[in-house]
């Protein structure tokens, strides 16, 4: 009881106190105004804020072609890096003409995967085209290359030669396979996707393996890439010196792929309780088999139909009956008992049941649009995912608002959607440049990076090293 009294006095004569004492307080800042919606800080107006990028002043040499390498440079280019693209005369990176819509228009396959980039045209075996290449590995940073095997060596571009030209130039490339048996391969998507454990993971048990629509070989290796060639540039910071950066695509598929090499593993001690194939009671074999919609974590899920999807193919709700919210999943589809009842109660309880209990959560979907589902779900935490089609997401506001989604326009093609940078950085932000046309800046790049005067370009154009061959040209 004293104390007690003891701690009102003070009390009182601290609120005394402060009813005596005038305060000024400074004028609350405003709070940080979001960015074209982002979620993300303003950026700074300090130097080398707002106007500068992440990686502003770093100049990479683009050797890169089809996908897996163009992703790479283009994730640079998105973060400052001035990407110096290569092409060769008259051809250019052999996508301009692939998969063609607007016909003499460059393909949305090139143009989707080199925005932000210049573009060179260098015959890189002709005498005087080895000489400029010689002098931009003098000028350059990074050398990105995804050739097939030897390429660049016949080229006479060895890591040796590059190294004695500039010490400090990262030389990164993508190879379909690693050293060993299959290191001399050409590889495109699809073989990585096989190779790197993806394809036999993924698909119906009683179908074929099957490869998945995410460029997990090709986009998901130049991404890899992109963090080696990041990492060798922060250590040259400290070393002063360049280094090779190699990325395989069958490594890097299986880096993705990571959660299947973990269930090989427990396989060996007993069955893979969360794949249907247990709840079905269907015996494993030797390697983990496909899971068809199977979640590859600790919750089962699996993917149910919503009202309409007799007629509309993407009319699904991918559906995780996550432990932690189990009694608000059984209120929602009408069977409150499955709260308490032994049978259902806890995961490992409904775990040979998974069949039964997601055709009756289905028998509620289905009465509802993937996003009624999604918006009851969410409200009492379930996490639930729809199927979204790529119509669906080219429309989808909120992606436009983040620059997840860019419209570009483009000289010979006009407009176009793009996908921009999906890493967002508050002080460096990334805008979307359209594509270069093939050689568009062959003379800004010999008069301002070799600072080459206009007879010797002249010169070098004369002797046709940034040319395509003559006949090539009577040929068009
Ligand atoms: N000037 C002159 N020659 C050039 C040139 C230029 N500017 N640019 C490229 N070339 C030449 C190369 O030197 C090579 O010639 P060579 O074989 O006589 O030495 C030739 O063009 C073809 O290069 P290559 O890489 O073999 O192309 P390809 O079309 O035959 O193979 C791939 C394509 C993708 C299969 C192969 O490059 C590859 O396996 N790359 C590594 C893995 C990879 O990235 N795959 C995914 C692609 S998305």
């Amino acid at each position: 009881m004293a104390k007690k009294k003891q701690e009102k006095s003070k009390q009182a004569k601290a609120s005394k106190k402060s009813a005596r004492k005038v305060v000024k307080l400074a004028p609350k800042k405003a709070a940080a105004k979001k960015v074209n919606g982002n979620g993300l800080p303003r950026p700074s107006s300090k130097p080398w804020g707002q106007a500068g990028k992440a990686l502003t002043g770093v100049r990479i040499l683009d050797f890169t072609h089809v996908q897996s390498g163009p992703t790479c440079t283009q994730l640079l280019a998105w973060m400052g890096a001035d990407v110096i693209k290569v092409e060769r005369p008259g051809v250019g990176d052999i996508t301009r003409g692939q998969l063609v819509d607007v016909k003499g228009a460059d393909s949305l396959y090139f143009t989707m995967l080199n925005h932000n980039k210049r573009s060179i045209t260098i015959d890189s075996k002709h005498p005087q085209g080895k000489r400029v290449l010689d002098e931009l590995v003098k000028k350059c940073d990074v050398l990105v290359e995804n050739f097939a095997p030897g390429a660049l060596d016949r080229m006479g571009l060895t890591w040796e030669h590059i190294h004695k030209l500039n010490p400090r130039m990262i030389v990164a490339s993508v190879k379909g396979f690693g050293p060993g048996p299959y290191e001399d391969c050409k590889v495109y998507e699809n073989v990585a996707q096989c190779a790197g454990g993806a394809a036999s993971t993924t698909g119906f048990r009683d179908g074929p393996p099957l490869v998945t629509g995410a460029q997990i070989g090709d986009s998901g290796t130049g991404l890899h890439l992109a963090l080696g060639i990041v990492c060798a540039l922060y250590q040259r910071t400290r070393t002063g010196r360049g280094q090779r950066v190699l990325c395989a695509m069958q490594d890097g598929v299986l880096n993705l792929c990571r959660v299947k090499l973990r269930d090989q593993q427990r396989l060996a001690h007993g069955p893979l309780t969360e794949y249907s194939q247990y709840s079905e009671g269907i015996p494993f074999g030797k390697a983990v088999p496909r899971a068809g919609n199977d979640s590859g974590g600790g919750q089962p899920a699996w993917l149910l139909k919503c009202k309409g999807w007799e007629t509309d193919p993407d009319a699904y709700i991918y559906f995780i009956t996550q432990a932690p919210v189990w009694n608000e999943i059984a209120d929602l589809i009408g069977e409150p008992t499955w709260k308490t009842d032994p049978d259902y109660a806890t995961p490992k309880a409904r775990l040979p049941r998974l069949k039964k209990i997601f055709a009756r959560i289905e028998e509620w979907t289905m009465t509802k649009t993937k996003f009624d589902v999604m918006e009851i779900c969410n409200k009492v935490d379930i996490p639930v995912g729809p199927i979204l089609s790529m119509k669906e997401i080219a429309e989808e506001p909120s992606l436009r608002k983040t620059g997840t989604v860019v419209e570009v326009d483009h000289p010979t093609r006009g407009k176009y959607l793009t996908v921009g940078n999906p890493i967002k950085l508050s002080d460096s932000i990334s805008e979307v440049k359209r594509s270069p046309l093939l050689g568009e800046h062959t003379d800004e790049i010999l008069k301002d990076v070799l600072k080459l005067s206009a007879k010797d370009i002249a010169e070098i154009k004369n002797s046709g090293a940034l040319s395509a061959p003559k006949k090539e040209e009577k040929a068009a």
